[in-house]
C-alpha cells in the first residue's frame, strides 16, 4: 500500500466515526428530550398504586358567617366529636355508643377513598335497596346512627340532623347532581381466588392493628375519657350486627385504604390480600346484636357478602361472608 493512500483511508476512517459519533449523541439528545419522563420510572410504578386524587372538599374558609354557616360549622363539629353531644355521657342526648362518625368518615368525611360524602349531596334521596324505598339524607344519617353507633334515631327536625345534612350537603356542593366522584366512599378490591381466612388475619391484626385497637378490639378512651383515641373494632361498644362496614368488602376495602392509621399512602401498608384477611378476623368476632328482619325485603338485591342469609342462591352464608366470591352472582347494589 502507498503512503498516500494510508493516509487517505485514515482520513475517510475518521471521517466516518465521527459521523457515526455525531449520529449517536444525536440519537441520546432526542431519546432524553423525548422520552416520557414516566418511562424512566416504570420500575417503582409497578409496586405502587398511583394516588391521584381527583376529588377535593370545598375549602373551609367558604363556610360564611351566616345562621346557614353556623348550621355547617356545628354539623362539622357533630361528626368530628359525636360522642361528646350524643354519646352515653352526651351534653344533647345520650343515644349513641361513644363513637364519632369520623371513626369511619375519615378527616370529617373529606379524605379520598376515606369513605368520604362526596356523593350524597349529587345521590340522595335515592333508592336504596336496604330499606327498599327512596331515602333521603336524614334517613342515610339515622342508618349509620342505628347501626354504626349502635344507637337511636335523630328527630329529622332536631338542630343536630339539621347540622349534620347542611354539613354533609356542603362537603358535595361542587358536585354535579347525578355524579358520584372517584374515590367517593369506600375502594373495591379484587376478589380473592379462596376465603378470606380469619387465622391469617390474626397474625396480621397482632402485627398491624393489636398496638392501637387493643387485644380484644376494644380500642383506647382518649385522655378526656369520652371519646375513642382508637375506636373499638368489636365487642359492646362497636357497630352492630346491621352495620354497612360488617360486610367483609367494606371493611377489607376500607382498612387498605385507610389502616394502619399511623402509615401514609397505600404502598406501606396492607396488600390487599391481608387486608381481606385482617377483615375477615375482624368480622368474625361478636358485637351488639340489630334486628334486620326488615332489611333487604327484595331479597334479589341483597349484596353478595351479605353476612347474614336469607340469600336469593344456595350458597352457604359461611361462602356469602368470607367468599371466594369468584363463582357468586354478582353485588347488585350497596
Ligand atoms: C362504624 C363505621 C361508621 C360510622 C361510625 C358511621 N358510618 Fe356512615 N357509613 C359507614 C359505611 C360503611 C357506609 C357505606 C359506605 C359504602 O358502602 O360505600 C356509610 C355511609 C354513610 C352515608 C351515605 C354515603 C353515601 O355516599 O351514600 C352517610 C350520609 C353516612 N354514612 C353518615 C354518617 C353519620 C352522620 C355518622 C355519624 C352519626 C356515621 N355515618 C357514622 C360506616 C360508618
Ligand atoms: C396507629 C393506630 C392505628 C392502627 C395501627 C390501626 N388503626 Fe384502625 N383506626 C385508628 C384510628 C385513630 C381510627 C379512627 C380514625 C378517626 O377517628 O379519625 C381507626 C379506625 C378504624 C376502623 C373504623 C372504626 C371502627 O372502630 O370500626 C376500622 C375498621 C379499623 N380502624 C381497622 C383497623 C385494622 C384492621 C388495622 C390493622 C390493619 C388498624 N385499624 C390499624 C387507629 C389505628
Amino acid at each position: 500500500m502507498r503512503p498516500e493512500e494510508s493516509h487517505l483511508l485514515r482520513t475517510i476512517k475518521t471521517a466516518l466515526a465521527s459521523v457515526v459519533l455525531l449520529i449517536v449523541c444525536l440519537l441520546m439528545l432526542v431519546l432524553i428530550l423525548f422520552l416520557p419522563p414516566d418511562l424512566e420510572w416504570t420500575e417503582e410504578e409497578a409496586d405502587s398504586e398511583p394516588l391521584k386524587e381527583t376529588w377535593k372538599a370545598p375549602d373551609s374558609t367558604s363556610i360564611t358567617n351566616t345562621p346557614e354557616g353556623e348550621l355547617i360549622r356545628y354539623g362539622k363539629e357533630l361528626i368530628i366529636h359525636t360522642a361528646v353531644y350524643l354519646g352515653p355521657g352526651g351534653k344533647v342526648s345520650q343515644n349513641s355508643n361513644g363513637m364519632n362518625c369520623q371513626n369511619c368518615h375519615l378527616n370529617a368525611g373529606r379524605k379520598f377513598w376515606g369513605n368520604n360524602y362526596s356523593a350524597v349531596a349529587s345521590t340522595y334521596p335515592k333508592f336504596r335497596a336496604r330499606s327498599g324505598s327512596v331515602e333521603t339524607v336524614e334517613k342515610r344519617v339515622n342508618d349509620c346512627i342505628e347501626r354504626s353507633l349502635n344507637g337511636q334515631p335523630l328527630q329529622e327536625d332536631s338542630r343536630e340532623m339539621r347540622a349534620l345534612v347542611a354539613y354533609i350537603g356542603w362537603v358535595g356542593s361542587q358536585v354535579p347532581r347525578g355524579e358520584i366522584p372517584d374515590g367517593s366512599g369506600i375502594a373495591d378490591l379484587g376478589n380473592l381466588e379462596r376465603a378470606a381466612d380469619p387465622l391469617k388475619g390474626e397474625a396480621v391484626y397482632i402485627s398491624q392493628c393489636l398496638r392501637c385497637h387493643g387485644v380484644d378490639g376494644e380500642g383506647m378512651k382518649a385522655a378526656t375519657g369520652q371519646e375513642w383515641l382508637n375506636p373499638p373494632l368489636w365487642g359492646d361498644n362497636s357497630f352492630n350486627t346491621g352495620a354497612g362496614i360488617l360486610r367483609i368488602s367494606r371493611m377489607a376495602g376500607f382498612v387498605h385504604r385507610n389502616m394502619p392509621n399511623d402509615i401514609e399512602g397505600v404502598a406501606q401498608g396492607l396488600t390487599e390480600e391481608e387486608a381481606w384477611d385482617v377483615a375477615a378476623y375482624v368480622c368474625s368476632k361478636p358485637r351488639p346484636a340489630m334486628d334486620m328482619s326488615a332489611d333487604w325485603p327484595d331479597v334479589s338485591l341483597k349484596p353478595v357478602d351479605h353476612p347474614f342469609g336469607p340469600y336469593r342462591d344456595t350458597f352457604s352464608e359461611m361462602q356469602h361472608k368470607y367468599g371466594p366470591f369468584g363463582q357468586m352472582p354478582k353485588a347488585v347494589s350497596k
